[in-house]
């Protein structure tokens, strides 16, 4: 067995819906993505498809996934050592989701609370039946590489429930064919909060940016958002989630940048004002983001190397999901053309 063989699968996924990934983004999954291409066979896509859930002009589509591709790189992602591709590349993705949405209850698929949100946010008239199948797209996203572990935030939970389902159901039905995957949820950073509305989480489609941190921002424009991060009028330094959710967040974010226990901050800052906790976290957070928009920026002026890149783990990945789907067609019945 090839040591590749012998390793336990990762596979997530991250949209191009916008120019940036956010703090949340990074703290929440990208982290643990590169920290796990170390000791797992690692598969980590953009998933265009599902961004054409949200109308989005074909250009600036076309931008945001390079652009996607290169913060991947930029933020640690070895290709020589992940398989690094686009969804679109790998057209099992489409045909396994049929296959799925063949075994998934329309009230089951309507329970997915995402669907329910976003939906209700853009209302019926505009809300596209893709948006009501996304969360079956993902599932065959991760059955597809037979993964053991999804790194995701807390609001992929739902989604790799139904995985879990979809897979079990399959197999019961027609026999072993998926692996069952776990989520793999870092609980401190698992929801990284929006810095002006900390009951919020971080969200690329929040109704302002002012409290998300983009890794593509100038240093500048990042450091001010933390220093204006909303926190509550009292002085202490404390994490106290319910009542002091500001700056639970900042020490949630300073400590998973800096590797210092929530503890040894509190005790740092004892004594100390907001203030000084908010200089010093906007200095902390521009040392670690800065290098990783620098080099993104660099991977973006190469676009020839990013599509050697993808191609490479389009083919890489195209071969693993080719034989999942063999294995499907052939336990459902379906004739292949030999
Ligand atoms: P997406 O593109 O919205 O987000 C990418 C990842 O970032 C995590 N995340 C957060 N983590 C902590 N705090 C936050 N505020 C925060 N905001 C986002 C998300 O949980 C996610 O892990 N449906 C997925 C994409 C997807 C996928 C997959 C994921 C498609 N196929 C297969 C895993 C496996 C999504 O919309 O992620």
């Amino acid at each position: 067995m090839s040591t590749e063989e012998s390793k336990e699968r990762v596979l997530s996924g991250i949209q191009p819906t916008h120019d940036s990934f956010h703090l949340g983004n990074h703290l929440g999954a990208l982290r643990q993505w590169v920290a796990l291409q170390d000791t797992h066979d690692a598969f980590y896509c953009v998933v265009d498809l599902h961004a054409l859930t949200i109308e989005t002009d074909p250009k600036l589509l076309h931008q945001r996934t390079l652009a996607s591709v290169a913060q991947l790189l930029a933020l640690g992602i070895n290709p020589t050592q992940s398989t690094l591709f686009i969804q679109s590349h790998v057209p099992a993705h489409n045909q396994l989701g049929w296959v799925l949405e063949c075994i998934t209850g329309f009230g089951e698929a309507n329970r997915m609370t995402q669907f329910k949100d976003k939906s209700q946010k853009s209302g019926a008239d505009r809300t596209v039946v893709g948006l009501f199948t996304y969360p079956i797209l993902q599932a065959a996203d991760i059955l597809l590489y037979q993964a053991n572990q999804v790194p995701v935030g807390e609001d992929q939970r739902q989604h790799i429930e139904l995985t879990r389902d979809l897979g079990q159901r399959f197999n019961s039905r027609f026999g072993e064919t998926f692996t069952i995957p776990d989520a793999h949820i870092i609980k401190g950073t698992a929801k990284i909060m929006d810095l002006q509305d900390p009951t919020s989480k971080m969200s690329k489609s929040a109704a302002t940016m002012a409290g998300v941190i983009e890794l593509m921002d100038a240093p500048e424009i990042n450091a001010k958002k933390v220093k204006s991060a909303m926190t509550d009028t009292e002085r202490e330094i404390k994490f106290d989630e319910k009542n002091k959710p500001g700056i639970s967040n900042l020490l949630t974010i300073y400590s998973a940048l800096t590797g210092q226990s929530i503890k040894q901050l509190e005790e740092n800052y004892s004594g100390k004002g907001y203030g000084d906790l908010k200089k010093e976290l906007a200095d902390v957070v521009v040392g670690v983001l800065e290098p990783i928009r620098n080099s993104a920026l660099d991977y973006l002026k190469d676009p020839a190397q990013l599509q050697s890149i993808l191609k490479d783990g389009g083919q890489r990945a195209g071969s693993v999901a080719a034989q999942t789907l063999r294995n499907v067609y052939s336990a459902m019945g379906l004739v292949a053309r030999g």
